[in-house]
């Protein structure tokens, strides 16, 4: 799977704290009921693996992926449960090798030009940027991508994305999306608000 392509193709993607199953079906069904079928659910709660195991049967329409991925044994346990990629807040090697050797998408997360060329080294083209705004928002991100630019490398951005800073960064061209918690648990309009949002940068 290109996932960079498809990442380009999403745009915005909710990043979700579920505390249960229902919980995690009754957001599933909203976002993809308001014309945002993405998600990336976090393994911040017990309830992940099983909402990513059901989410996945229920919403076959859905790219859904496996958050806060820390270990192997949680890589393992989200794409076992039918995720389609995984991302964590940082990089461990460890954990980027095993889903290499899997042939499994992880985005590990980076916030330095040393992360960044060490994952790219094990072969990584989509990278986490996190946490986005605490790091130094547009500018540093701005930075941090320019000396790959000719690699393709591609961002998300996380940590303090929110709808009066998201139209900023899906500007910039090295960011393939950006994802935030402000699409968790929330209402119609504002997932409407990002579907909107998300069409203006269609790329
Ligand atoms: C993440 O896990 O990607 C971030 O915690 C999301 O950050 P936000 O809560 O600021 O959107």
């Amino acid at each position: 799977m290109d996932i960079i392509a498809k990442m380009e193709s999403i745009r915005i993607v909710p990043v979700l704290v579920l505390n249960d199953l229902k919980e995690g079906l009754q957001v599933c069904e909203q976002l993809c009921r308001c014309g945002l079928p993405a998600a990336e659910i976090t393994f911040r709660t017990a309830a992940a693996e099983e909402v990513i195991r059901e989410a996945s049967k229920q919403f076959p329409e859905m790219f859904i992926g496996a958050g806060t991925v820390l270990n192997v044994k949680d890589l393992h346990r989200a794409f076992e449960a039918g995720a389609k990629f995984a991302v964590a807040p940082g990089f461990n090697p460890t954990v980027v090798k095993e889903a290499m050797a899997n042939n499994f998408t992880f985005a590990p997360g980076v916030c330095t030009p040393s992360e960044c060329e060490q994952a790219m080294e094990l072969g990584c083209k989509f990278l986490k940027f996190f946490p986005a705004e605490a790091a130094g928002g547009i500018p540093f991100l701005k930075s941090l991508a320019a000396p790959y630019k000719h690699l393709g490398i591609r961002f998300m951005p996380t940590g303090g994305v929110k709808p009066s800073n998201a139209a900023d960064y899906l500007a910039i061209p090295e960011i393939a999306c950006v994802g935030g918690t402000w699409l968790n648990k929330t209402d119609d309009e504002t997932v409407k608000a990002a579907v909107e949002l998300a069409a203006q940068f269609k790329k």
